[in-house]
C-alpha cells in the first residue's frame, strides 16, 4: 500500500511529494513542526499540539494556512488512508519557497505545509519493559528552545552521542543543570517522592505529554515540583523517566552508565505510563 502524505492542499503518495530546494525550510531551517501520537487510529492530546503549533508559528511570524479543524481533518484522513492504528502524525510548516536564496523573506510568500504519518508500536515498545539508558551531553541549542523549530542540528548531534554510547536518549546539560532530552522531556523522582522537572521557559520545549502527565501525577497524589536539577541529583534519584508524543512515558534505568534506583524500571514511571495510556485511549 502506497503511503499517503499531504502537501500544500493535496493528498499524494509520499514518494511523489516534492518540495523545492529553494524552500526556506531546506535552506535556512526556517520552519516549525509538530509530532502527535496516534493510538487506536485516533489523535492523542491533539488540542495541546495544535496550540503549541500555533504558538511556534506566531513566535516566528508565520500564520497557519489552515484552521485547527482543517488540520485535524487532514490528520484523520491521513490516518484513514494509511490504515494507521498506532504511531505519529508529523506536520511541518515552513516560510515557503522564494525565487532566490535570500535571508530576508517577502511577506507574501506562501508557506509550505506538509503532513504524513509514521507507524510505530508505541504501546508494545520493548523499551517500556526494559527501561532505557541515557547519557548526558552539553546543550548546544539556540536560545529559543520553546519554539518547535526544525533547526535540529544540535539534537541530531546529541542523539548521535547517545547512539554511539548505546543509549536511547541524550539528556542535555547547561550550567550543570539538565534542560531536557534531545527529543523528550526529562523528569526525576526524588528520594522524598517528588516528581521534579524543569519549569517551562525559553530553555526547553513545553512538552505536551509532560503536561498531560502532570495532571495524572497530581490526580494520583504525586508531588509535582518544577525546578532546575543537576546531573548529580539525577544520579541519586529514586527513578528517572522521559516523556514524549512518540514514546509516552519511558522509564530510565541508567544515566552515564550509573544505575538509577535498582537499575530496573521504577514503579512510578510504570504507573504513569499505564494511566497515560488509559487516559489517551479514553480521550476520543
Ligand atoms: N519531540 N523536548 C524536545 C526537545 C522534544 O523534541 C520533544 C518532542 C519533547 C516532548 O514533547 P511532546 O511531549 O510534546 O512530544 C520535549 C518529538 C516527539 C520529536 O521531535 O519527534
Amino acid at each position: 500500500m502506497a503511503r499517503i502524505a499531504w502537501l500544500n492542499g493535496d493528498y499524494l503518495p509520499l514518494a511523489d511529494a516534492r518540495i523545492s530546494p529553494l524552500d526556506r525550510g531546506f535552506l535556512f531551517a526556517d520552519g516549525i513542526y509538530e509530532v502527535t501520537a496516534v493510538l487506536d487510529g485516533r489523535l492523542v492530546d491533539s488540542a495541546a499540539h495544535l496550540a503549541r503549533l500555533q504558538r511556534s508559528a506566531g513566535e516566528i511570524g508565520l500564520c497557519l494556512p489552515v484552521t485547527f479543524d482543517e488540520l485535524e481533518a487532514i490528520e484523520r484522513e491521513l490516518i484513514r488512508r494509511n490504515g494507521l492504528d498506532q504511531g505519529t502524525t508529523y506536520l511541518q510548516l515552513t516560510r515557503g519557497t522564494a525565487a532566490e536564496r535570500d535571508f530576508h523573506a517577502d511577506d507574501d510568500l506562501a508557506p509550505t505545509l506538509f503532513l504524513y504519518t509514521q507507524a510505530k508500536d508505541i504501546i508494545g515498545n520493548p523499551a517500556a519493559r526494559t527501561g532505557v539508558a541515557v547519557v548526558t551531553t552539553p546543550d548546544l541549542r539556540w536560545a529559543r528552545r520553546d519554539i518547535k523549530s526544525v533547526s535540529l542540528l544540535a539534537q541530531v548531534l546529541a542523539k548521535q552521542v547517545a547512539h554511539d554510547a548505546g543509549a536511547f536518549e541524550a539528556w542535555l546539560v547547561e550550567d550543570g543543570h539538565v534542560t531536557e532530552g534531545s527529543s523528550s522531556s526529562a523528569l526525576i523522582l526524588t528520594a522524598d517522592g517528588a516528581l521534579v522537572t524543569r519549569p517551562n521557559s525559553h530553555a526547553i520545549l513545553p512538552g505536551c505529554t509532560r503536561a498531560a502527565v502532570q495532571v495524572l501525577a497530581e490526580q494520583h497524589g504525586l508531588r509535582w515540583e518544577e525546578r532546575l536539577f543537576t546531573v548529580e541529583e539525577a544520579l541519586m534519584a529514586r527513578e528517572a523517566m522521559l516523556t514524549s508524543a512518540s514514546n509516552f512515558v519511558l522509564p530510565i534505568i541508567s544515566i552515564d552508565g550509573h544505575a538509577i534506583g535498582d537499575g530496573r524500571p521504577g514503579p512510578v514511571a510504570e504507573r504513569l505510563r499505564g494511566v497515560y495510556i488509559e487516559t489517551a485511549r479514553a480521550q476520543n
